[in-house]
């Protein structure tokens, strides 16, 4: 099954419970210090640091802060209203309506906006496949929703590109989810040769089930742990 695409890239307000979800985080992985790249408008930096962890948030969107500000609602709908539309792709296991959906989503975003403007030293302005930390900056990296999501923009070199940066600055894993791109419940294609590639690198990969699924079919998780 596949839907059509949701157009420009979103910048979404995926919450902290999501993120714990999606990534399987426990107590051990939240202790140390942890990059959320791309982060968009999610609100796990602002949860985590309420809860002590030392988190970054880094996108390419936080060039223009206003222009942000003013769009993260906005943001939330457009997604709300493109899972309402195409409903078959999705599942109710996490959210069991699009209103439910979309009242979480304003809450995580609602969050963010106010951690972004209290704390803006946690909210780096760059870029991937090039980021302005030093190597092994971060006990865990986590990257959610752009590479494989948006495989319809990004090719293979690219997908390598950011992941071997996102490596480069973890000190020992990188957590990528979903493996799904957006409007289809297979995994990305090319994950075979992108592993392949990865490990002549000397990074190993392992794909794992996580608890959460709200694209269908998207369930996984790829771990890199660094040489
Ligand atoms: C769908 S959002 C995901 C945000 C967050 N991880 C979440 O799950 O809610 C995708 C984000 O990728 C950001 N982005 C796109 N290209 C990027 C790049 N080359 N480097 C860093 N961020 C990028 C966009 O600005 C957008 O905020």
């Amino acid at each position: 099954m596949s839907v059509p695409s949701i157009g420009a890239t979103l910048v979404t307000s995926r919450s902290f419970e999501e993120y714990v979800a999606m990534f399987a985080l426990d107590g051990d992985d939240l202790s140390g210090t942890v990059l959320d790249c791309p982060a968009g408008a999610s609100s796990f930096t602002a949860t985590a640091h309420e809860s002590g962890t030392r988190a970054t948030a880094c996108d390419s969107a936080y060039g223009d802060r206003q222009s942000l500000l003013d769009s993260v609602r906005t943001e939330v709908e457009r997604g709300n209203r493109y899972i309402a539309e195409h409903h078959e792709g999705f599942s109710d296991r996490f959210f069991a309506t699009p209103d439910e959906h979309l009242g979480h989503r304003l809450t995580a975003a609602d969050a963010f906006v106010r951690d972004f403007v209290d704390r803006p030293e946690a909210y780096v302005h760059a870029a991937l496949p090039a980021l302005p930390f030093g190597d092994r900056s971060f006990d865990l990296v986590l990257s959610s929703h752009l590479l494989f999501s948006y495989a319809d923009r990004l090719d293979l070199d690219t997908h390598l590109a950011y992941l071997a940066e996102l490596v480069r600055v973890a000190r020992d894993q990188v957590r990528v989810f979903p493996l799904v791109p957006t409007g289809s419940t297979a995994r990305y294609p090319h994950l075979g040769e992108l592993r392949d590639r990865l490990a002549a690198r000397g990074v190993d990969t392992t794909v794992t089930a996580v608890d959460y699924e709200f694209q269908r079919g998207a369930d996984e998780m790829l771990v890199c742990r660094r040489p």
